[in-house]
């Protein structure tokens, strides 16, 4: 079933709400479980999303018996585990290349087929498994899938070519049991992947983590269970201060780590926005108009690309033309076509878009291609006037728990509504087919 998300535009939305669990933390923590051994990880603060709910799947077939309710997950690991993923489960999360690591260094094995592509790039996993090589593993790809096999993983010093977030958690469970030390450098530096670390390092794993881009871990023998809280959702936090802004509305966002999204903030004051910082929260306060301001998206302590699309969106009303540059992804502009649809000037130049401020959005049907795109629409559906539809919504609720039910508690006049699942002709027979 297909759904859209009908927005009533031009509403300043008012209010207090709560940042979710963090998705890009939970998910390389649910993946971390598989180091234990009948023993059990116990999680906080876990959002319901989409994503979690397939990584949950995931475990399960693999054998991994979970709990979860209202945000607490339990995840208890047996004896023994399969290492065979799943293809249809990997296939819809990128994510799932999450368990390459840990299966390894747990099952000596692990086949996994090769995440698909998707609207943001071609986002292959070759530094995963060139890291994976180089600490002795056997990498085959078999009928597109990666067929691993370690006997023992062996510590080493891996350079990665880029921060990626993903090579680093992976190849970071892959060191827990590695034999000696294994030092990475390089590495991304998010907030989600220190979640990750201390994670690990509650469990038992003895791992040195400076924020400076290098990570030592020293092998261990085995893992014990423990309970973590998964921090704040700094993208999701950031995309309801930017829905405040983008409405002229006052908003307070809480359950925030006001240095976890320091690069955010300090271009909101380059562009003039009015908000008050405390320990724990970022209240918003009605501005009347941007200034148009330019950035380039990078890997953590820089702009993150995850708000590229929702920033985009509130700086094509912004007074004069913004220059952003998309510099970690090879192409996240699916949403440019669609908000100027909405009427917003928006001219791509490769990897760098030029948004031309203009006084006011018109509602439109547009399509999200991707969680972040079309939280951006969303955004662009508040302020803009008349009503906008949002289709495809399900890619929202993949990253965004009810943002239906929070923005209405902001004010906003927004509606979930099924849309008719797609109908193809074949051979002149029209086949209802699930969206
Ligand atoms: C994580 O994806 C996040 N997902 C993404 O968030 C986020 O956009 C991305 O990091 C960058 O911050 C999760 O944490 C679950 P990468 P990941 O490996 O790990 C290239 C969202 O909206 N690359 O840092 O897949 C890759 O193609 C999602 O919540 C290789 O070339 O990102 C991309 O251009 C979207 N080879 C760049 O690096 C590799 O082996 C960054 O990828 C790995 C990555």
């Amino acid at each position: 079933m297909d759904y859209k998300m009908k927005i009533a535009g031009g509403i300043p939305l008012h209010g207090k709400i709560e940042a979710q669990g963090a998705k890009n933390a939970a998910l390389p923590v649910m993946a971390a479980s598989l180091l234990l051994k009948d023993a059990t990880l116990r999680i906080h603060k876990v959002p319901r999303l989409h994503d979690v709910i397939t990584m949950a799947d995931l475990l399960r077939d693999l054998g991994a018996d979970i709990f979860y309710e209202k945000g607490e997950m339990s995840i208890s690991i047996p004896e023994e585990l399969s290492w065979e993923t799943p293809a249809n489960l990997v296939r819809k999360m990128r994510a799932s290349s999450l368990v390459l690591g840990p299966l390894l260094a747990r099952c000596g094995r692990a086949i996994l087929p090769l995440p698909g592509g998707c609207s943001i790039g071609s986002r292959p996993i070759d530094l995963h498994l060139k890291g994976l090589s180089r600490m002795g593993a056997t990498i085959d790809l078999v009928h597109g899938a990666v067929h691993a096999t370690a006997n023992g993983l062996k510590g080493c010093r891996i350079y990665l070519d880029f921060p990626s977030v993903g090579a680093t958690e992976n190849l970071l469970m892959a060191a827990v049991f590695a034999q000696g030390e294994t030092v990475l450098e390089n590495t991304a530096r998010e907030p989600e992947i220190t979640n990750l670390v201390q994670t690990l390092k509650a469990m038992g794993a003895i791992i040195e983590e400076d924020g400076t881009g290098v990570i030592r871990i020293q092998g261990v023998d085995e893992l014990h269970g423990e309970e973590i809280t998964v921090i704040p959702d700094r993208i999701e936090a950031c995309t309801y201060i930017l829905a405040a802004i983008i409405t002229g509305g006052e908003v307070e966002v809480t359950n925030i780590i006001p240095q976890h999204i320091d690069s955010l903030l300090a271009k909101l004051e380059e562009a003039g926005a009015n908000f008050t910082v405390e320990q724990d929260r970022v209240l918003v306060h009605p501005v009347k108009r941007l200034k148009a301001v330019s950035l380039k998206t990078l890997p953590y302590p820089g702009f993150p690309t995850d708000l590229q699309p929702q920033v985009m969106a509130t700086l094509s009303l912004a007074e004069g033309a913004s220059v952003i540059q998309e510099g970690v992804f090879q192409s996240r502009f699916l949403h440019v076509s669609e908000l100027n649809k909405m009427g917003a000037k928006i001219e791509l130049q490769g990897n760098t878009a030029v948004v031309t401020g203009v006084e006011q959005l018109i509602g439109a049907d547009v399509n999200a291609t991707d969680l972040r795109a079309g939280a951006a629409l969303i955004l662009a559906g508040l302020a803009a006037k008349d009503e906008t539809s949002v289709f495809h919504i399900g890619h929202v609720w993949r990253g965004y728990e009810d943002m239906d039910i929070k923005l209405q508690q902001l004010g906003g006049r927004v509606e979930v509504i099924p849309t008719e699942p797609l109908s193809t002709k074949v051979n002149g027979a029209v086949r209802k087919e699930e969206a």
